[in-house]
C-alpha cells in the first residue's frame, strides 16, 4: 500500500491543476478535505466535485474538465473500466470493480489497475474495505506519502471510518484504522476511550440520549422521555448545571460509572444477553482540539453532521467545516442536522406505514418518491437495527431515483449483518451481479451496497438477488 500511495503522490506533484471528484457522504468529504489539503501544501490549483456515484454523466463532466489529473476520493475502484482513457489517481475503498466476484488477494493488483497513474485500495492487499480503512483512510496514506508533515491531517481518516460505521464490529476502529489512531493520539488530537456508544455524548442533554437510544435499546427507557429523566434522578445524577442541560460529556467520571453500571443492571433486570449489554459501551473518540459541547468534538455527531450535509446536496458545507471553518459554515451544518433528522424520522415512519416484504433471503421496501434516494440506506441500516427487526436477512429499500433520462430509474440501497457477513453474504457483488443483469449498476461492500436499476425490472432484480444472496449464504 506504501507503494502505490507513493506512485500516487508522485503523480499529484508532477500536476499543476487538479479535481478532486468525491462521494457525497460524511467519508467522502473527509476524504475531499483530506486531498484538497494535501493539494494546497502541494501548492497544486484544485477545485472539488461531489457526486452521488460514479454513471456516465458523472464521468462525461469529470473529462470536459482541462484538469491535469483527476483524483478519486472514495469512489472509482468501482467503476475502472471507464476510467481507462483518464490522467486519474484513486484512493477507495469500495470493492474494486473486476474482481468484484473473485476473492482478492494480495499481488492481483496488477490485475485491476487498467492505466491509472495509482490506485490506493485496502482490497488491492488483502485488507479489509468494509472494516480497517475507509475512503479519506486511503487518501491519507496518498497523502502522507506526499508529506509526512501532514500526519496532522489523521483525524479526518478517522472521521471517514467512523462516518462509515468502521467501528461497527468491534466496537472500535481495527486494523489499519487503528495505526492511523495511534498517529491521532501520539499528536494530541484525538482521544480516544472507553465510553458509552449512544449519539450525542456533547450536545445532547443526558435524558434525551437516554430517550433516543437504540442500540441497545433500552427498554422502558427508549422512545420514553419522564422514564428517561427518572432514571437519571433516581441515580442521583443533576440533569442541569445552571441554566443548562447537562450532556453525558459534562458528567463527572463517577456519575458517567454510575449510569453505566446502572444500564448494564436494568438490561441485565430485562432479561438482555451478555452480547447485547455488551453493546452499551465500546471505544469513543473526541477530537480534543475543538470546543466542548460543539458538534465537532465527538466523532460520532461530527461524522452526522457531514452526512447532514452531504445527503442534502450541501457536501461543500461539510468540507469547509473539515477545512477549519468554525462559523458560518458550523451553524449551517448544524441546521442542516436538525433537517436531516426530521427527514430520518419521517422516512422511517413511511417505511414502517409502507411495511417490509419479506422473501425467501432478503427482505426489502418500496419507499417510491416519498423518500429521497441519499438516505434510503440509511433508513435501511436504522430499521435492520431497531428493536424486534428480522435480522436473518438483509434490508433492501428502493425510492424513486432523480436521475434525468428517457427511462424511470430506481435507487436501491442494501445494509447487512455482521452475522450474515460470517455466512458468506457479500452484499457488493450480489447487487452488483443482479443490477448488471438487468441493465443497471452497483457495487459498494459487502456489508453495505447500491445500485441503479430501471424501475419497469424491480421484480426481476428481487428474484435474482434472493437467489444471489441465498446461493452466497448456503455455499
Ligand atoms: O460510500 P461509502 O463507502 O463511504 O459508504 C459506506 C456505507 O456503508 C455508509 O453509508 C455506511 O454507513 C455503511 N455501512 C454500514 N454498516 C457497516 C459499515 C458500513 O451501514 N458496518
Ligand atoms: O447509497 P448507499 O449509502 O446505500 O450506498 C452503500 C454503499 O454502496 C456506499 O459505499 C456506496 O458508495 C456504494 N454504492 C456503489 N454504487 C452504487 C451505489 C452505491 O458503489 N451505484
Ligand atoms: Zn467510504
Amino acid at each position: 500500500m506504501r507503494q502505490s500511495a507513493s506512485k500516487a503522490a508522485r503523480a499529484l506533484k508532477a500536476a499543476s491543476n487538479a479535481v478532486v471528484a468525491t462521494h457525497i457522504d460524511a467519508d467522502g468529504i473527509s476524504a475531499a478535505a483530506i486531498a484538497g489539503t494535501t493539494l494546497e501544501r502541494l501548492g497544486i490549483n484544485h477545485q472539488t466535485m461531489y457526486f452521488k456515484k460514479l454513471d456516465n454523466a458523472a464521468l462525461e463532466t469529470l473529462r470536459e474538465g482541462s484538469w491535469d489529473i483527476v483524483w478519486f476520493t472514495d469512489l472509482g475502484s468501482g467503476s475502472l473500466s471507464k476510467l481507462e482513457d483518464m490522467n486519474a489517481v484513486i484512493t477507495d475503498h469500495h470493492i474494486p470493480e473486476k474482481t468484484a466476484s473473485e476473492s482478492i488477494s494480495a499481488g492481483q493488483s496488477r490485475l485491476c489497475d487498467f492505466s491509472i497513474l495509482a490506485h490506493v485500495n485496502p482490497h488491492l492487499n488483502g485488507i479489509s474495505g468494509a472494516n480497517h480503512l475507509s475512503g479519506a483512510g486511503a487518501t491519507f496514506l496518498a497523502s502522507i506519502a506526499s508529506n509526512e508533515a501532514n500526519a496532522d491531517l489523521s483525524p479526518l481518516a478517522l472521521l471517514g471510518a467512523v462516518g462509515d460505521l468502521q467501528d461497527q464490529k468491534t466496537r472500535r476502529l481495527e486494523g489499519l484504522n487503528r495505526e492511523v489512531l495511534s498517529v491521532a493520539t501520539e499528536l494530541g488530537l484525538v482521544e480516544a476511550d472507553e465510553d458509552i456508544r449512544y449519539f450525542g455524548r456533547e450536545t445532547r442533554p443526558v435524558f434525551k440520549m437516554l430517550e433516543y437510544s437504540s442500540d441497545p435499546y433500552l427498554p422502558r427507557i427508549t422512545g420514553r422521555e419522564q422514564e428517561a429523566i427518572s432514571f437519571l434522578l433516581g441515580l442521583g445524577i443533576e440533569l442541569k448545571e445552571g441554566d443548562s442541560w447537562r450532556t453525558w460529556a459534562m458528567l463527572s467520571e463517577r456519575e458517567r460509572q454510575v449510569a453505566i453500571d446502572a444500564l448494564k443492571e436494568h438490561l441485565t433486570a430485562c432479561g438482555k444477553n451478555d452480547e447485547t449489554i455488551m453493546r452499551l459501551t465500546g471505544e469513543s473518540y473526541t477530537l480534543l482540539r475543538e470546543e466542548a459541547g460543539s458538534p465537532v468534538r465527538d466523532m460520532k455527531e461530527y461524522a452526522t453532521l457531514l452526512n447532514a450535509c452531504g445527503r442534502h446536496g450541501r457536501a461543500e458545507i461539510g468540507l469547509r467545516i473539515c477545512m477549519g471553518d468554525r462559523a458560518a459554515a458550523l451553524s449551517e451544518g448544524y441546521s442542516l442536522l436538525r433537517d436531516h433528522r426530521t427527514a430520518l424520522s419521517r422516512a422511517l415512519e413511511v417505511a414502517k406505514s409502507r411495511g417490509i416484504t419479506r422473501m425467501k433471503y432478503i427482505q426489502y421496501f418500496d419507499a417510491e418518491d416519498e423518500i429521497e434516494e441519499t438516505i434510503i440506506g440509511t433508513v435501511a441500516g436504522m430499521l435492520l437495527g431497531s428493536n424486534g427487526a428480522d435480522r436473518t436477512a438483509p434490508m433492501i429499500a428502493f425510492a424513486e431515483s432523480l436521475e434525468p433520462g428517457d427511462r424511470q430509474m430506481m435507487k436501491v440501497s442494501s445494509r447487512g449483518t455482521q452475522d450474515l457477513i460470517a455466512k458468506g453474504m457479500n452484499l457488493s457483488t450480489a447487487i452488483r451481479q443482479a443490477a448488471e443483469e438487468i441493465g443497471g449498476v452497483g457495487g459498494g461492500h459487502n456489508i453495505a451496497a447500491g445500485a441503479t436499476i430501471p424501475s419497469d425490472r424491480r421484480s426481476d432484480f428481487l428474484k435474482l438477488l434472493d437467489e444471489i444472496v441465498g446461493s452466497q449464504i448456503s455455499r
